[in-house]
């Protein structure tokens, strides 16, 4: 199974992503690392030589025609698979439909809780004690797709976002791993998966 990855940001989980693919047998290979902007992670991709690109949003005049230009270069690598691991940007609709069900997001928060680009800081705001982190499959909604995966995370007192988005992280990559590993078993039907994700209560 050949996977693409999009980041935005520092890229830790991609980084526990490419380790476990360079492991002997594991089923799927990363060809290619993309961002929305010039993102630190891409570095971890330099480090196993792996091609990486950059589609910076702020060069484009609207959202479509950065997700074009993210399209066509997806496109160019042919991945079985797209990983939205930390990519801080919402999909156009176009891209949505030219790639799904074949792209897969990882979230830290316990879908439908918290959806959107702040689930941490959400969940920490509302209080509450226990939140999560899941993977599921992108739709044109927001954080509304399948779920495929999903773990709750304790939140202790005194965490800040960073604190408990640290401890959030290491099982958002543990679910992210196996998630991949079991779509490139075939275990996991993308067009098909276990679950639906209702849309968060409003
Ligand atoms: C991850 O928790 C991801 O789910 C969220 O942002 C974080 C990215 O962290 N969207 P990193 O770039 O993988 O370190």
């Amino acid at each position: 199974l050949t996977v693409a990855v999009l980041i935005s940001g520092g890229g830790s989980n991609l980084r526990a992503l490419l380790d476990a693919a360079a492991e002997p047998g594991f089923p799927a290979r990363i060809v290619v690392v993309g961002a929305d902007r010039p993102a630190d992670g891409l570095a971890h991709a330099d480090a196993y030589n792996i091609p990486t690109f950059a589609v910076p949003y702020r060069e484009y005049a609207t959202r479509e025609e950065w997700g074009d230009e993210l399209a066509r270069q997806l496109t160019a690598w042919r991945p079985d698979l797209i990983v939205l691991s930390g990519l801080m940007r919402l999909l156009p609709a176009a891209v949505v439909a030219a790639f799904a069900p074949r792209i897969i997001n990882t979230h830290p928060a316990y879908l439908p809780e918290f959806p959107g680009a702040h689930g941490v800081r959400d969940a920490l705001a509302a209080g509450a004690e226990q939140t999560g982190a899941s993977v599921i499959v992108v739709d044109d909604g927001v954080d509304t797709g399948p779920i495929l995966a999903q773990e709750r995370v304790p939140v202790l007192p005194g965490d800040d976002e960073t604190s408990l988005h640290d401890r959030i992280k290491p099982v958002e990559r543990r679910l992210l791993i196996d998630v991949v590993r079991r779509i490139a078993e075939g275990e996991l039907d993308l067009a098909a998966p276990a679950s639906s994700n209702p849309p968060a209560a409003t």
